[in-house]
């Protein structure tokens, strides 16, 4: 494995305590990282090597899924960090950072490969990425790389104009944008199942499937993000992003062993196939929500509009539910439902596959109704498969009984989204990554969405905490003859 640099924007943020770090950490006691791993760590406010080391020591502990109880261990893992003060807009910071970088790949005789980790506010992001460039930081003999978090732009055009600023430094090989539910194992897994098996791969169209639902509902409320979350909303937080993702990576088919161009070419072909809407369509297709007072896991919790930091007649999305239509050969007429919320009744990130009933002409064959068949993908809180099937059970008369077939594993034994992020941006594979033709196709298409919301084009529908979101999202269903499943 090549040895890197790994420079660090945004050291002493949250992301990087609660993710970053715990992430580093299991790759190391995995032996996932070269031997002279290390990392320099940014950060506006002064702080020593050995302070730095304590909080990341501390994040380790805290977060990480591999307990931290060898302190040898530890410790050689804390040696790989440094710390230096750098102000985002100052040029002559980047210059100090340069000369210390240098020093550093000499006395370790590392590379001179350069991983540049931007995890601060994105208005910083291409102040940064210039200044990278314009420092002679970037132009090291060996590669560069650039991960950047989410949000991507604030809509097309601040996107368009986000990427533009950023393509001046990195080129699109270089720019690792992290969508960290793809970095989920099991969504990782979502192609390749239906490819290696071919009794899926044979049942993975529109003849046999009758709709997919795609939920990301979570406990939580707005957090201490009010701030921002009260200008994005679910639809940028979520929707263009995590369950946009959730959809092409369902809908693919790969061929065998595809190469990460095809996994990003087929991606593309969905996004491109998703039927567009206009503005005015929205509201047929796009149930808008904003959770009110309620109960969630046993505590009473204020409504959104009540929460610190957000306005009182704020109109902002924290629930969206969409039906969606991929336009292409495979799921022509497949309805697919998404939706994702704040304060639900539960934490639970799931596809369920519904598969047709019976086929009409051996309909007449089944004298009573037999629950559909269910392909069902968890994601969270634990990570499993499921297929639900029917048997008779013969101690009800024979009755249809649905049965399921059960695969789980256990979160421990799983890697984070974050430690598979940070080990495919270390070997350069970005097959994991949202491509930039992704990034703008899906902003493209909630255009509209985020247009109609504006304009007040569709109704603010509100929901108590702790359910599953305002009634008109189970009626969009409804009018098709399906219901969300699972919902308690
Ligand atoms: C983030 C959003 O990208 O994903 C958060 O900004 C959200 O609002 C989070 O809570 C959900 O991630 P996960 O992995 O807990 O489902």
């Amino acid at each position: 494995m090549e040895t890197a640099t790994i420079v660090l924007f945004g050291a002493t943020g949250d992301l990087a305590k609660r993710k970053i770090y715990p992430a580093l950490y299991n790759l190391f006691v995995e032996q996932k990282l070269p031997q002279a791993f290390h990392i320099i760590g940014l950060g506006r406010r002064s702080l020593s090597d050995e302070a730095f080391q304590d909080s990341v020591a501390q994040s380790v502990a805290r977060f990480s899924r591999r307990e931290a109880n060898d302190p040898e261990l530890l410790n050689s893992f804390l040696s790989a960090f440094r710390y230096n003060v750098l102000d985002v807009g100052r040029k002559e910071d980047y210059a100090k950072l340069l000369q210390r970088i240098e020093q550093r790949e000499q006395e370790l005789a590392v590379q001179p490969n350069r991983m540049f980790y931007l995890s601060v506010a994105p208005e910083f992001f291409a102040a940064i990425a210039a200044n990278i460039k314009e420092s002679g930081l970037g132009s090291a003999a060996g590669w560069k790389r650039l991960l950047i978090e989410k949000p991507f732009g604030h809509n097309l055009q601040s996107a368009r104009e986000l990427n533009r600023q950023l393509s001046e430094a990195f080129s699109e090989d270089e720019i690792f944008r992290i969508d960290h539910y793809l970095g989920k194992p099991m969504v990782q897994k979502l192609g390749v199942l239906q490819q290696n098996n071919p009794v899926l791969d044979a049942l993975w169209t529109s003849r046999y499937i009758a709709n997919v639902q795609i939920t990301a509902n979570e406990t939580v409320g707005v957090e201490e993000r009010a701030a921002y979350y009260d200008r994005a909303g679910a639809v940028r937080d979520m929707f263009q992003n995590h369950m946009l993702q959730l959809l092409m990576m369902l809908a693919i088919h790969l061929p065998k062993n595809g190469t990460s161009e095809e996994v990003r070419l087929k991606k593309k072909r969905v996004m491109e196939a998703l039927v567009p809407m206009s503005k005015h369509e929205v509201s047929g297709q796009v149930i808008r929500g904003q959770y009110a007072a309620g109960t969630v896991l046993g505590s009473s919790v204020p409504g959104y509009t009540s929460e610190p930091g957000i306005d009182a007649l704020s109109v902002n999305d924290t629930f969206i539910a969409a039906k969606l239509q991929i336009d292409a050969p495979f799921w022509r007429g497949v309805p697919f439902y998404i939706r994702t919320g704040k304060r639900m009744k539960e934490k639970s990130t799931r596809i369920v596959v519904e598969f047709k009933a019976p086929l009409e002409q051996r309909a007449a064959a089944y004298e009573d109704n037999p629950a559909p068949n269910l392909l069902v993908f968890e994601m969270s809180p634990d990570e499993g498969i499921t297929l639900q099937l029917n048997t008779r059970d013969p101690q009800r008369e024979g009755e249809f009984k649905p049965i399921r077939l059960d695969f789980h594993s256990s979160r421990e034994d799983l890697p984070e989204a974050y430690e598979n992020l940070l080990h495919d941006a270390w070997l350069g594979n970005p097959t994991f990554f949202a491509h930039w033709d992704e990034v703008e196709l899906s902003w493209q298409w909630v255009e509209p969405i985020l247009q109609a919301f504006e304009e007040n084009l569709v109704p603010l529908r509100l929901y108590p905490a702790g359910t599953y979101g305002p009634a008109e999202s189970d009626a969009l269903l409804a009018q098709d003859g399906y219901h969300w499943w699972f919902d308690a």
